[in-house]
């Protein structure tokens, strides 16, 4: 695939690279650390625009492309998924489908605080008892008797930035005798700092440890009814419409990360001299080194599809799952992959908290997770193959 970068492009990647190597790479390790949440950071990347990338101007966005969100992500991500997972939440997973589905009103009030950075946005779908079969929450918005707002009772749970955020989109069903049941979930926006909302359980993480996750909990939330994004009943439609282009997102940063564990261990496998020779000469670590290029350069081609492919939706309006889960699922399974190579390359040292290696390797592990596991990009990816329905 022939893919011109254009003046905007070079520009956008090289002023993230700048800003990742210079800003974030030093301080990534104090961040993961001592877990704390990088907001000084995401001021100044809101000040650079890259928290609403492809928001337009008068949002308080780059009004750039998904090529140039594709390509800032890689960037931050090669020097810290956890920031890199704050900036891929604002971006895709809260201001695309407001940007989306939203009123002009809303786009106005809820998007400019998050694309200029200073404020936190989040997405809230998942429930302790409904991941990945996520037309099973229980969240429940019950219409007011004046009709004025819903109330909101329920918990939610692994929300990224959720011990931090000041606005978030919220899934709730409001129909529970739909059927199918998906067609009686509505989305909503939720001002964190009204009553009834509450944050809960910290999550003590693997990897990402900067970018916070909590539960969250409603008690009586009373939101407007004029907060409802799109229509209600849409919802399920419009957290699944939000997760392909968060997909790509998480894509991209999958490849940051394995770029990085690849680039050390290429230097490394140079330097590092065993039985007098560098250990780059022995064949296992060539294949090793090639497997990782390969598999690298594979996921960043199917990143830009995907990327295109959403691009061309803009026109179209036709669905980019498909590419965006595919995406997803390589370039995922191969920063894991990456990663867990550069750790055997680096040997003790891969091992060591001296070196960024382990902090790769722990990280990479939750683009497998996140935003759909493989299993569900496997299965999404096949039912679109097969023409099949889906079970809710
Ligand atoms: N775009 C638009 N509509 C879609 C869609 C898409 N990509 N995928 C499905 N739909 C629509 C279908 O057309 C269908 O609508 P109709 O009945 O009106 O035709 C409806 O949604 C239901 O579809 P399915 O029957 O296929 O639904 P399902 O329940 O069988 O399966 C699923 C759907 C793909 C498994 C979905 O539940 C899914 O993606 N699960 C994973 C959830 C996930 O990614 N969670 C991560 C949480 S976010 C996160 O990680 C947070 C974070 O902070 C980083």
């Amino acid at each position: 695939m022939d893919l011109h970068l254009n003046e905007e492009h070079v520009m956008i990647r090289d002023a993230a690279r700048d800003f990742a190597q210079n800003e974030i790479a030093p301080v990534a390790a104090h961040y993961d650390e001592t877990g704390e949440f990088p907001m000084p950071i995401i001021k100044k990347m809101g000040e650079m625009g890259f928290m609403g990338i492809e928001m337009p101007e008068e949002y308080g966005g780059a009004g750039m492309d998904t090529v140039a969100y594709v390509l800032a992500m890689e960037e931050i991500a090669k020097a810290d998924v956890a920031t890199s997972t704050i900036m891929s939440v604002n971006n895709s997973l809260y201001c695309y489908g407001i940007y989306k589905f939203g009123t002009e009103e809303q786009k106005q009030t809820w998007l400019p605080p998050i694309t200029t950075g200073e404020e936190i946005g989040a997405y809230a779908l998942t429930e302790p008892m409904s991941g990945s079969d996520a037309g099973t929450m229980k969240t429940r918005a019950v219409l007011s008797d004046d009709g004025r707002y819903y109330i909101i009772n329920g918990r939610k749970s692994w929300i990224t930035s959720g011990p931090v955020a000041h606005r978030l989109v919220l899934f709730a069903v409001t129909d529970p005798d739909a059927r199918p049941k998906h067609r009686g979930i509505t989305a909503f926006l939720i001002d964190t700092r009204e009553p009834g909302f509450i944050r809960g359980k910290v999550e003590p993480k693997l990897g990402i440890r900067a970018s916070a996750t909590s539960e969250i909990i409603f008690e009586d939330y009373k939101c407007p009814v004029e907060n409802v994004l799109g229509q209600p009943g849409q919802g399920f439609k419009i957290a699944m419409t939000v997760l392909d282009a968060g997909r790509i997102g998480i894509a991209a940063q999958a490849l940051g990360v394995a770029e990085a564990a690849y680039e050390a261990s290429v230097q490394y496998a140079r330097e590092r001299i065993a039985f007098g020779h560098p250990i780059g000469e022995f064949q296992m670590i060539q294949q090793k080194i090639a497997d990782m290029k390969t598999r690298i350069e594979a996921s960043r081609l199917l990143i830009y599809q995907a990327a295109l492919a959403k691009e061309e939706a803009k026109k179209t309006g036709q669905r980019f799952t498909t590419q965006a889960a595919m995406a997803k699922l390589f370039a995922s399974e191969t920063a894991m992959f990456v990663t867990h190579q550069a750790v055997q390359i680096h040997g003790g040292m891969g091992y060591s908290k001296e070196l960024p290696i382990e902090r790769y390797f722990r990280d990479a592990k939750i683009t497998e997770i996140y935003e759909g596991t493989s299993e569900i990009q496997r299965m999404v990816i096949a039912r679109n193959e097969l023409g099949l329905r889906g079970s809710c």
